[in-house]
């Protein structure tokens, strides 16, 4: 070791510039110190495990060996800061800026609008950056895999791979919409073959391919209007990039490596310079880790708090990334990370005959859906094969495949051969702590041998598989007669688990055997960790019969065998085809400068993708800030018996710990009747909920200190959590509702048909990609404050602030820039949290910062309602719905938020689109031991109609009839009156029926899936059509109001102001074309700068889809009475410009300021007389979707869907499209995919990405196609639009009900026909187990009650 105690100097570059770090601790992650040393914001930390993307850069390095620069990916939250060494990092700053020249992925993702709230944008640029940097023309399976790692909450990924589609070689058809390019050149597939289906989006879209519109039509162009224009595009020019620096050239190439030695706080790293070094240090410190990728040492550290005193770094010993051949195989480096050792096989496997490489092209196969691109950069094969995870990918294929290790220690080298005793527990092997694995020898495959590899995950990529297997079968040559069988399976225990199978002859019989083995040697006993144990239990069956089905055709292609064999199956498709958007062209007579009705980029779009745009945490550190970070509570109902803090106040750093005591005001938020402690004092009653609050210097110690404060309590009996024990215990939130129409009972007596059921649907994760962040800052004087939040609604802030600190709110200022996203997860909560943060900087007089963790987010702030929904529904025998009597139970948590004013929006959206003359619906908010639900987009009516749809999908079921043809059959048909009394008219809402199922062409291709069905036996379709009427505005009546504030400087340039906040959905671009319509004057002229309440005060939350609607028309209010004082000087001179006006005014003391105020509609609900007008209007829309579904595995692909929504006159398209498409991918997360996870004492499992999966970019509908219905007018919002955030969320039920569908299908081969129970989200493990295939079958599901499940069932 060179430097003793002080610690060697660290130094690579970032964006060309040369960084020396002499102090890099070993637990500093290039993301803190991007963000937090040098100021580079523009990578976002959005979960700190490799999860999400957010925080994606570039890393270059010089290999000397071969003089060449490789440039790969990879997440700045798991690159130790001192293992840069010599390398190069760019980061989003050092691509392109406004400043100088943007990059063109950044302005192409931007002008696509790729980017909504932006938070996520940074990271998908620079993935997409560096694939562009190593394949400049990539093809859209390389953009699709390059971006497996990115998540994005707003989107629906559909825009940004568009955008992206624009750097390909070959254009997949048809971008005549989006992008404007047609299907000319034909798309390859992945094995580069041209191909035949998909090269025509228009194949599959109402059957007209958009080479015969672009023939067929004579229509001008103006008739096709694009989201955006590609000719505008600057082009790619790799010269243009950053150079590796010369400098890391010549340190490479001196080749004179050096011991290096880094002193952090709690840990030292040394990086030894020969393998001899490193056997030495190893086997002086056995148990220091050897840090490779750090994807798993670093969230050991990060999430479990490990700390290792020591660890060892081999990267510069080049014996770990050796690779040789010899003729059994070949040896690869231990240290390759699992990208090389990918790319290395792929290059190798041509060079031999293909039975010598099944094994190769099996772990091929695997590397390719192992985690992300970013995580396989980084990570290695020793390092996966000795983090000896349960269910790695790896670990069951080289075990099967009699792979071996190369391991050496101070006692020498051996070779250790890795079979069945080889992992011994979670997280253990055979090896000894002193052994170093040197490389991995991966055997050729002999002539009769076969290989493969299996997996299903919760999500397609980038996800921990739930069971993933290796199989290897050696049959005699020329024989069915097997000499040698491996199977290994990950997932089903807590290590790899190798099965002793004898399967001689290989025939149906002894197969049917080797199922009975399977169930019993890997049994699962009901409790197992993880749960899903019938699914998994059922997986291995099915990935047997899979593996049986691939080498039975292989028997057949060698003529082994005769037999007639069972279909091939076929992975299901994954291609994503180009999109279409269809909207409405502005008026003829429109003036070019208006942009009211246009498809304008999201103002910020630009600045979001160079990473210049300021999110809450990247406003720069004021003079002795202090970080907050919550202590919460461990226990779900309990009493709160003792703080003891002495601990985290000696830690570093620590600076104060904050309780309820020192609230100087209001300890309590009140709402509906109940109060909600800030800071628990006695009592808890859900895990998560806060108890103090520790401030310190930086975020790291903080967090430490948090951790060292001991909570003690005293367990109270009978906590509550699910809605059946709430319904048991009558623990609900008050008022309960009930609403009625007709006589319900009577009617049940006189109907052909009365059936029940029942349907539950998971709660959701907010997932917004920018975690809650907070900064209020003492301003010095009359205890003034100004708060810096990440909000949807800046005045409840202000005003909890203000009630919290007891001074009045004229003291507190509420800025917002932008939200890194929101949902309706940034209303209650937020503020809660920003009172914690303002009594500490009343408290310390400092600014205080609090940015919650990924983990700390998910487990405090709650998210959708979780709901139970029974319903008693009777129908006559030709579908009439005659009378329906639905019960929700709405599971509230501990605290009530707005659970009371969901329990209203579940009954007043019960109806749907249907006319049922008799109705009744009561709902409660069931108050449990779980953190408190709040809002979130669609705020009770995704649940609501769900239940609904769900009863008229059974109805069909039991009438053995198409589900749509019941739909119909009970749509509201001419001006009708709703349950609750209220007359509308259902014209637009059976326009979009009818237009739906014309664009998406539905009874030719029921037909065809019907078609398919019968010809398929392990694969079936399914295909859905699903309407929605959503109540636009609140029907509190005063929350319908907005204000605005606009100033015109003496330069003309303006600044507007209004309520809403900018959250990704677009408002300030809208407010902007707003202006610029009533104004007469360009957008460029106009500016808007942030929210904030001291220029607009007692603003209503941005929510309701409402904020256009209400802050739009204040913003005209405020802009026509500018632009009407303005008109003397207009008339004296009409020939002077906007300038020259403005000029003129000011001399004439006309003032140039002016606010604006919208009194929206008086909306009301009365519940006692059941009726009311509790909404200003409807936005319609319509569904189509179909799926494929792998019946063995549950998993499924959403083939293609077609919305069409009446959202009248768009202001914006493109950013109303983006909310649909967006939307809908976040209802599809909600309805088949998101899924929370609580332990049986109430705690929050699924505390991150790894756990918890939204959509990714595998998930896009492979054909996704949104039409605006056109010659819509809504006379009750701005300019005729309508409101559409929320609305189409819903829609994302059409893929739901698309697998019941199809999992219907299967059920009926096995003569199960009817109603059958599906639970939302229908997952793989739901769709798989509804289909009762022979092998779910052959698991006798525990008896519910028989066991302590290892998850609650809310
Ligand atoms: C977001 C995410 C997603 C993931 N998804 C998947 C997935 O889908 N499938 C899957 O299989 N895995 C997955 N992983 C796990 C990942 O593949 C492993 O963490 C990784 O391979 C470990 O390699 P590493 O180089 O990062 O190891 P490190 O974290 O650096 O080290 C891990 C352990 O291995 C030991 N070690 C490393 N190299 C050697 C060596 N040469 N000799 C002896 N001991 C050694 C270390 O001492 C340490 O104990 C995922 C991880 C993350 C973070
Ligand atoms: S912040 Fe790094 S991957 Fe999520
Ligand atoms: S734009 Fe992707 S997360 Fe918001």
């Amino acid at each position: 070791m060179s430097s003793g105690n002080r610690g060697d100097a660290l130094c690579f570059f970032i964006n060309g510039n040369k960084v020396t770090e002499n102090h890099a601790d070993p637990e500093t992650m290039l993301l803190s110190f991007l963000r937090e040393k040098l100021r580079l914001t523009g990578t976002k930390y959005g979960c700190g495990g490799g999860g999400c993307g957010a925080c994606t850069v570039m890393v270059s390095r010089y290999q000397p060996a071969t003089k060449t620069i490789i440039h790969y990916s990879a997440n700045a939250c798991l690159l130790p800061l001192c293992q840069l060494h010599g390398a190069a990092v760019t980061t989003v700053e050092g691509i392109g800026s406004t400043k100088t020249r943007i990059h063109p992925v950044q302005e192409q993702i931007a002008k696509a609008h790729g980017s909504q709230c932006g938070f996520c944008t940074p990271g998908m640029v620079m993935s997409m950056y560096t694939l562009l940097r190593n394949t400049p023309r990539p093809c859209m399976d390389d953009i699709t895999q390059a971006l497996a790692g990115n998540l994005c909450r707003c989107t629906g990924y559909l825009p940004i791979v568009d955008g992206c589609r624009t750097f390909c070689q070959e254009t997949n058809c048809c971008q005549a919409n989006r992008a404007g390019d047609c299907c000319l050149d034909g798309e390859k597939n992945t094995e580069g073959e041209p191909k035949q289906e998909t090269n025509c989006c228009q194949a599959n879209r109402a059957g007209d391919c958009c080479l015969n519109a672009e023939k067929d039509t004579d229509e001008p162009e103006q008739d096709n209007p694009r989201m955006f224009d590609k000719d505008e595009f600057v082009q790619l020019d790799p010269t243009q990039e950053l150079i590796f620096p010369p400098e890391l050239i010549l340190m490479a190439e001196a080749r004179n490596p050096q011991t290096l030695t880094f002193h952090g706080e709690r840990m030292t790293c040394v990086f030894p310079a020969s393998l001899e070094e490193l056997v030495q240090l190893k086997s002086s410190n056995p148990k220091a880790p050897l840090l490779m990728g750090n994807t798993n040492i670093g969230p050991d550290i990060k999430f479990k708090g490990v700390v290792h005193p020591l660890i060892i770094s081999p990267t510069s010993v080049m014996e770990l990334y050796e690779v040789t051949q010899t003729a059994q195989g070949v040896w690869l480096g231990a240290g390759c990370s699992l990208s090389e050792v990918r790319s290395l096989l792929e290059k190798l496997r041509p060079q031999f005959p293909e039975e010598k490489t099944e094994l190769f092209t099996a772990l091929i196969q695997q590397l390719g859906n192992l985690g992300s691109q970013q995580i396989r950069n980084v990570a290695t094969l020793g390092g996966n094969i000795m983090s000896a995870y349960p269910n790695s990918d790896l670990n069951p294929v080289l075990a099967a495949g009699n792979c071996k290790l190369s391991v050496i220690s101070s006692g020498g080298r051996q070779e250790i051969p890795l079979h069945q005793d080889f992992f011994v527990s979670f997280g253990k092997t055979v090896l000894k702590p002193e052994d170093i694995v040197l490389s991995v020898f991966i055997p050729f495959s002999r002539k009769g041998e076969f290989v493969r590899a299996f997996r299903q995950a919760p999500r397609k990529e980038s996800s921990f598989a739930t069971v993933t297997t290796g199989m290897r079968v050696f049959f005699t040559e020329g024989s069915r007669v097997v000499q040698d069988v491996s199977i290994y399976f990950g997932g089903m225990g807590s290590t790899t688990d190798s099965l002793c199978l004898s399967l001689r002859p290989w025939d149906d019989e002894v197969l049917g055997q080797a199922y009975d083995v399977l169930l019993d040697e890997l049994f699962l006993p009901p409790s197992t960790p993880g749960g899903k144990v019938e699914f998994r239990r059922s997986l291995t069956l099915s990935f047997l019969f899979k593996f049986n089905l691939e080498i039975l055709q292989k028997l057949r292609e060698m003529n082994v065998i005769t037999d007639q064999l069972p279909e091939k199956m076929q992975p299901l498709p994954r291609e994503i085809q180009s999109s279409l958007q269809e909207f409405q062209h502005v008026p003829k007579d429109q003036n070019n400068q208006d942009p009211v009705g246009r498809p304008i980029m999201h103002r910020s779009a630009i600045s979001q993708a160079t990473g210049e745009a300021v999110y809450c945490d990247d406003i720069p550190r004021t003079d002795g800030e202090l970080f907050l970070a919550l202590v919460t509570s461990s226990r779900a109902h309990a009493k709160i018996t003792g703080m003891d803090m002495s601990e985290a106040l000696q830690l570093p750093g620590v600076f104060d710990v904050i309780t309820a005591k020192d609230i100087p005001g209001k300890k309590v938020q009140a709402m509906f009747g109940y109060d909600e402690e800030l800071l628990a004092e006695t009592e808890v009653s859900c895990i998560g909920q806060m108890l103090c609050a520790v401030v310190a210097d930086t975020r790291v110690h903080a967090r430490r200190g948090a951790a060292a404060v001991k909570i003690s309590y005293e367990d109270l009996p009978g906590p509550v959590f699910t809605a059946e024990e709430a319904i048991e215990k009558s623990s609900f939130f008050e008022p309960q509702r009930m609403i009625q129409i007709g006589n319900v009972t009577e009617t049940f007596k006189s109907v052909d048909n009365v059936h029940e059921g029942e349907v539950r649907l998971g709660g959701q994760e907010h997932f917004y990609m920018e975690t809650q962040s907070m900064l209020v800052v003492p301003v010095g004087e009359e205890t003034e404050f100004n708060a810096y939040v990440s909000t949807q609604w800046p005045t409840l802030i202000q005003d909890a602030i203000a009630e919290t600190l007891g001074i009045p709110s004229n003291r507190v200022t509420c800025h917002v820039k932008r939200i890194g996203g929101a949902f309706g997860g940034k209303l209650i909560k937020t503020s809660i949290l920003a009172c914690i943060t303002s009594v500490a900087s009343w408290k310390t007089n400092r600014a205080v910062r609090c940015v919650l963790e990924r983990g700390e987010d998910m487990l405090i702030t709650g998210g959708r309602h979780p709901v139970l929904g029974k319903y008693k529904v009777g129908f006559m025998n030709d579908g009439r719905i005659m009378a329906a009597d639905i019960q929700y139970y709405a599971n509230a948590g501990n605290a009530v938020d707005e659970s009371v004013l969901l329990v209203d929006r579940i009954l007043l959206h019960m109806d749907n689109a249907y006319n049922i003359p008799n109705l009744r619906g009561r709902c409660a908010a069931c108050r449990t031991n779980l953190p408190s639900n709040t809002a979130f987009r669609g705020f009770g009516v995704p649940q609501s109609i769900m239940v609904v749809e769900n009863m008229v999908n059974d109805v069909a079921a039991v009438l053995g009839r198409p589900a749509d043809q019941i739909r119909e059959t009970n749509m509201y048909k001419g001006v009708s009156l709703t349950h609750y009394k209220f007359e509308f008219s259902p014209e637009n809402l059976l326009r979009c029926w009818e237009e739906c199922k014309t664009k998406s062409d539905y009874s030719n291709r029921r037909q065809a899936v019907d078609q398919f069905n019968q010809q398929s036996c392990w694969k079936k379709r399914g295909m859905s059509i699903i309407p929605i009427k959503y109540g636009i505005a609140f029907s509190d009546a005063f929350l319908n109001q907005a204000a605005a504030l606009v100033h015109i400087y003496k330069d003309g340039s303006v600044l507007v102001t209004h309520g809403g906040a900018e959250m990704g959905q677009g408002i300030h671009t809208k407010m902007q074309q707003v202006a610029s319509r009533e104004l007469h004057i360009p957008l460029s002229k106009i500016h808007i700068s942030e929210t904030s309440t001291n220029t607009v005060p007692n603003t209503c939350p941005s929510a309701a889809s409402f904020g256009t609607d209400a802050n739009g028309m204040a913003v005209k209010d405020a802009c026509q009475t500018l632009y009407q004082r303005l008109e003397p000087v207009r008339q004296k001179n009409p020939e002077g410009s906007w300038e020259s006006w403005v000029q003129a005014a000011f001399l004439e003391k006309i003032s140039l300021s002016a606010t604006g105020f919208y009194k929206g509609p008086d909306l009301y609900m009365d519940w006692e007389k059941m009726e009311g007008q509790p909404y200003s209007y409807y936005t319609f829309g319509v569904c189509c979707c179909e799926v494929e579904l792998d019946c063995l595995t549950g998993d499924f692909r959403t083939l293609r869907t077609d919305i069409v929504v009446d959202i009248g006159r768009s202001v914006n398209p493109s950013v109303d499209i983006g909310q649909i498409e967006g939307a809908f991918m976040q209802g599809l997360g909600l309805y088949t995919l998101e899924e929370l996870k609580f332990s049986p004492s109430g705690l929050l499992y699924t505390r991150g990405p790894s756990q918890y999966k939204i959509p990714g970019v595998c998930d896009v509908p492979l054909c996704f196609n949104v039409y605006l219905l056109s010659d819509s007018h809504n006379p009750n919002a701005i300019y005729s639009s309508k409101g559409i955030g929320e609305p189409v969320l819903f829609l994302g039920s059409s893929v739901f009900f698309a697998i019941k569908d199809a999992v219907a299908a299967a059920r009926s081969e096995s003569g199960l026909t009817g109603p059958f129970p599906l639970d939302s989200p229908a997952t793989a493990e739901r769709a798989c187990l509804a289909c009762a295939s022979p092998f779910t079958q052959k698991i006798a599901a525990d008896k519910p009650g028989s066991f302590k499940p290892w998850a609650l069932n809310i």
